[in-house]
């Protein structure tokens, strides 16, 4: 994607990867518009960076994501580049009964959330001579950690959404990138200087750096090897079989 000259929403971004994506678009000269639940953090982020603006968000509420993007459309019509970063890593044991209300809450936030917020503004997106929309999966969408079955998978489901909205967006203005984090120093479960886990400021400089380009998918080198291992190919046999099922419908 272009770094400048863009409106870009992002969601998440009262704190960790999602704030620290919008200080760096917002260092670039970029319009940031920052999104999440705890007003006083969206208050202190955009304080802290003139001209950024914070609008409360619960992803996991169809009437919110409505009224936000109602709201987006309406103040920032220039807005070409979604950032869908809010997520939400409780733990869990697919071996024991899980709790119900924490899978849905997982799936509303992580892949119900994006899907919604896109829908929301996709028509939007699509009349503006160059769009983005960067999804925010996992490395755990291409290695379940069993002990967050659900996240895992709720990260897997977003990262195939995203290779089916980049095919059927392929001949508009709009791209879609897909960021796959490793395991990165945030709050998501504890900030804690775990050696495993990368520094927010190193995963966001490599990230930054490889958004520059035309990737469909970032990913840091570090984690490059596990992002591979479902085979090389993978778009180019989504994109085929797209193509030879466009070329001889399904009936319907
Ligand atoms: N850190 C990692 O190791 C890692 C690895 C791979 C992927 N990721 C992904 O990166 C994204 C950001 O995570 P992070 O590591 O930066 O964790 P974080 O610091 O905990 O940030 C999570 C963000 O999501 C927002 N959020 C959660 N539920 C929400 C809701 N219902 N409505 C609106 N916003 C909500 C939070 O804002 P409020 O609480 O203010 O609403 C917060 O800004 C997530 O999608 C996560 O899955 C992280």
């Amino acid at each position: 994607m272009q770094l400048t000259d863009n409106t870009i929403f992002i969601t998440g971004a009262t704190s960790g990867i999602g704030r620290a994506l919008a200080e760096a678009f917002h260092g670039l000269g970029n319009q940031v518009i920052i999104a999440g639940r705890r007003r006083a953090l969206l208050d202190e982020v955009a304080a802290a960076n003139p001209g950024m603006v914070g609008i409360e968000l619960d992803i996991a509420d169809p009437r919110s994501i409505a009224a936000v993007a109602d709201r987006l459309v309406r103040e920032f019509p220039k807005l070409n580049v979604l950032i869908n970063n809010a997520g939400i890593m409780p733990f869990d044991d697919p071996s024991k009964p899980l709790d119900d209300a924490v899978s849905q809450a997982i799936l509303q936030t992580n892949l119900l959330g994006p899907i919604r917020m896109t829908s929301a503004l996709i028509e939007h997106l699509k009349a503006q001579p160059r769009a983005t929309i960067i999804n925010n999966t996992s490395v755990l969408a291409y290695l379940p950690l069993a002990g967050n079955a659900v996240y895992s998978a709720s990260k897997a489901a977003l990262h195939s959404f995203t290779l089916s909205q980049r095919f059927m967006l392929r001949e508009t203005s709009v791209s879609v990138q897909e960021i796959a984090p490793p395991w990165v120093d945030t709050d998501l479960i504890r900030k804690s200087g775990d050696p495993r886990a990368m520094p927010l400021d190193a995963f966001i400089a490599e990230t930054m750096q490889k958004l520059a380009g035309d990737a469909e998918e970032i990913v840091v080198d570090a984690i490059s090897a596990i992002r591979d291992n479902p085979g090389a190919g993978e778009h180019k046999l989504i994109n085929d079989f797209n193509a030879a099922i466009i070329a001889n419908p399904i009936p319907v």
